[in-house]
């Protein structure tokens, strides 16, 4: 299979199939209303430095694509969005492209579109230092994602399988450059022992990219003609699981990037509410973008941020961080993660990351 060809094909099959049926389990977090919030709505401030960049919305169109010319014109468009929401942007995947030398313009036209914005270079954690460096090069990029996405190579035909060594070819990718790395899930969520051993060996930036939004391993079963197993289909943590795994082992001033079905205000508040630093929204994006334009797309950007800024008035707090020290009552099977898990059930409803 083409890479061309299967970068238009995962588009399609994301579009079609959309979210799930893995859960996000946002729905088992609720907030408690504060009736005194003392607090004028033109103060709250959604701004925030991040990678070295200010951002005026903590929000990421996280990486979908790039590497032929046919996706050229919907990186303009996402990278417009980007540009005019004051958000990053990562592009898909750079290992084709730094491989093989081609379809850099698919890539580049994203700084061209947000020249001073945050924009993020993508790679498999199984490419070479080399590979990296170009990778960023190409894009002058702020920091370089890497993704881990074993999942979804297990169900592509053509995919990678052989991931022995992977931690330490990470470790060999970091010190060759000279921007932050970030580890990357692609919709599997990162827990707690990997977190750890990815801090242990240096790592302090993370995309945790949960199950419940957009499912690679879906998608590359519908591009085969098949189904996917009901089991399989729901692999991976639920996105508030790998949060919560995030705040039992990152310090507070370890980077965390919260995605994988993050679809509404509410979502984006809980996100910070359990120690986001920002949060990723690409499905959706991409599907405004395609089927709708630019416009549309910054329409429903501005309107997730209104939406997290009725949130956060009605919880007194003024910056999205203020969020992580609300009180939040945990039920469902959340709460039964948590007890499985050993995690302190009253301290983490108290804060979280702080
Ligand atoms: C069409 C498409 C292509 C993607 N390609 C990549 C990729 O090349 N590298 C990567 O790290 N993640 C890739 N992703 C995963 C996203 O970056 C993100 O982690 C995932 O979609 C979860 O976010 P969502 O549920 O908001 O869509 C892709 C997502 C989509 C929809």
């Amino acid at each position: 299979m083409q890479r061309a060809q299967r970068k238009l094909e995962h588009i399609k099959y994301a579009l079609q199939l959309g979210d799930g049926p893995a859960d996000t389990h946002f729905a088992d977090l609720r907030f408690i209303h504060n009736c005194l919030p003392e607090l004028n709505p033109a103060d709250i401030d959604l701004s925030a430095e991040i990678l070295g960049k200010r951002l005026r919305l903590p929000f990421f169109i996280d990486a979908i694509t790039g590497g032929t010319d046919a996706v050229t014109e919907i990186n303009r468009k996402l990278a417009q969005v980007a540009e005019r929401c004051g958000m990053g942007m990562a592009v898909g995947s750079q290992y084709g492209a730094v491989r093989d030398c081609v379809s850099f313009g698919s890539y580049t036209v994203v700084r061209e579109e947000h020249p001073h914005g945050l924009v993020l270079g993508n790679l498999s954690a199984l490419a070479t230092p080399e590979q990296a460096q170009a990778a960023v090069a190409m894009l002058q990029a702020d920091a370089l994602e890497l993704h881990l996405n074993a999942a979804q190579e297990l169900w592509m035909a053509e995919g990678d399988k052989d991931y022995a060594g992977l931690l330490a070819n990470m470790v060999r990718i970091r010190e060759a450059l000279g921007v932050p790395v970030i580890a990357k899930e692609t919709g599997c969520g990162i827990a707690e022992a990997q977190y750890a051993e990815l801090l242990a060996s240096g790592f302090t930036y993370f995309d945790c990219a949960g199950a419940g939004g957009t499912n690679f391993p879906a998608i590359e079963t519908a591009r085969q003609g098949n189904t996917l197993s009901a089991d399989f289909a729901a692999w991976g943590l639920p996105t508030v699981w790998t949060l919560l795994d995030g705040c039992e082992a990152l310090p507070s001033d370890a980077f965390l990037l919260a995605s994988g079905g993050v679809r509404s205000g509410g979502d984006i508040a809980k996100a910070f509410a359990l120690g986001a630093d920002a949060v990723g929204i690409t499905g959706p994006i991409l599907r405004k973008v395609v089927e709708e334009g630019v416009d549309a797309a910054v329409a429903y950007v501005e309107d997730l941020a209104e939406d997290l800024k009725n949130y956060m008035l009605l919880l007194g707090c003024r910056a999205p961080r203020d969020l992580r020290k609300v009180p939040l009552v945990i039920s469902g099977a959340t709460r039964n993660y948590l007890d499985c898990r050993g995690y302190n059930l009253q301290a983490i409803c108290q804060s979280r990351r702080v």
